[in-house]
């Protein structure tokens, strides 16, 4: 970032927004999709025949719930729910409803990145949980994890759902769980979902719609900088790529410049260009297979206590503890 950019670059989104445009190559981080419009195109993608994620992980919860439930509540009169990333809540509910049920005593702590979601989200637990104490709490993750109260009497349960950690290259994913690890009391949980390699194919369509919605959830992105930055991108001319390398089991989606163009940015003072064909790189989706995992969880210090799986062997859920 340079700081003598005028007018300066006084939010992450400019900040990130201008690194980005201006490196070579070019890239967008994926956080950037979720606003209002973001949010309503990903509940669209969830309920997509090709987006199997949701289906899966959504089965492992409603067939595990007595048994997951059990090990959030076991050894503790009450506990906080912090749930990374919460999206609309979907699969969580499942969870909320049997807790309910089984009258545990606990706090629900949603944290995201958009506001909208979290609004939205509060509302729906407002009418369908009236007794759940709620506390939403807007921001990124380590950033937001860090303000909510983590305190050694009270039980913590991190909820990092629907692959999210898949966002993340191996290496910065390691990072990631050690600075979740370094804030994890002893009974502490983390409950992570994986989506693990499977036929390459499976997995491209995933990202690769033939509706088409993934690709304008990939849009958004220049959307967003349209409306909030006051960009000029012509959506028209870009295309949505995606590509599935099954070696490293890492998808990239990809907005490719469909011909020679320039977009102004004036919010942030910029001028960016474009060759015929050139790309922004905008979001990685990481799938594992077993060995990662053991890797992962072995240099972030985590030691799983159960595992569950759906009958398809597309996805994972662990329950982790420290080491
Ligand atoms: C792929 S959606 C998944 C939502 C939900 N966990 C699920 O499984 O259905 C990712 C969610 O995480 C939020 N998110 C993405 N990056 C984030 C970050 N760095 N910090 C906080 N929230 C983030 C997005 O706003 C979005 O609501």
């Amino acid at each position: 970032m340079e700081n003598s950019i005028n007018p300066p670059l006084d939010t992450p989104f400019k900040q990130d927004v201008y690194n980005g445009l201006t490196a070579f190559p070019k890239h967008l981080s994926s956080k950037y999709f979720y606003d209002a419009n973001g949010d309503k195109i990903f509940q669209a993608i969830m309920n997509l025949p090709e987006y199997y994620l949701t289906n899966s992980e959504f089965s492992i919860v409603q067939e595990n719930k007595e048994k997951i439930c059990v090990l959030f509540a076991e050894n503790t009169p009450s506990f906080n729910l912090i749930e990374l990333g919460a999206g609309d809540g979907k699969k969580t509910k499942i969870l909320l409803a049997h807790l309910n049920n089984i009258k545990a005593n606990f706090n629900y702590l949603p944290i995201d990145l958009s506001e909208n979601a979290l609004k939205q989200l509060e509302s729906s637990l407002a009418e369908e949980f009236p007794n759940i104490h709620v506390a939403p709490k807007c921001g990124s993750y380590i950033e937001a994890l860090e303000t909510v109260a983590f305190n050694k009497n009270n039980k913590n349960i991190i909820l990092f759902l629907g692959s999210n950690i898949g966002n993340m290259l191996f290496p910065q994913a390691i990072r990631f769980l050690k600075r979740i690890n370094s804030l994890m009391h002893k009974n502490d949980i983390l409950f992570l979902g994986c989506d693990l390699k499977k036929n390459p194919q499976l997995i491209l369509d995933a990202y690769n719609d033939k509706s088409g919605i993934t690709a304008s959830f990939n849009m958004n992105i220049l959307q967003r900088i349209n409306t909030e930055l006051q960009g000029n991108f012509n959506i028209e001319n870009f295309k949505h790529w995606e590509v599935y390398d099954p070696e490293t089991g890492t998808a990239k989606s990809y907005l490719v410049s469909l011909k020679p163009q320039q977009v102004t940015i004036a919010a942030i003072n910029l001028q960016v260009h474009f060759k015929a064909w050139e790309t922004i790189h905008t979001e990685i989706s990481q799938k594992y297979d077993h060995e990662m995992i053991q890797r992962l969880l072995e240099e972030a210090g985590l030691k799983i206590v159960s595992k569950f799986g759906d009958k398809q062997g597309y996805f994972e859920n662990y329950v982790l503890i420290k080491k």
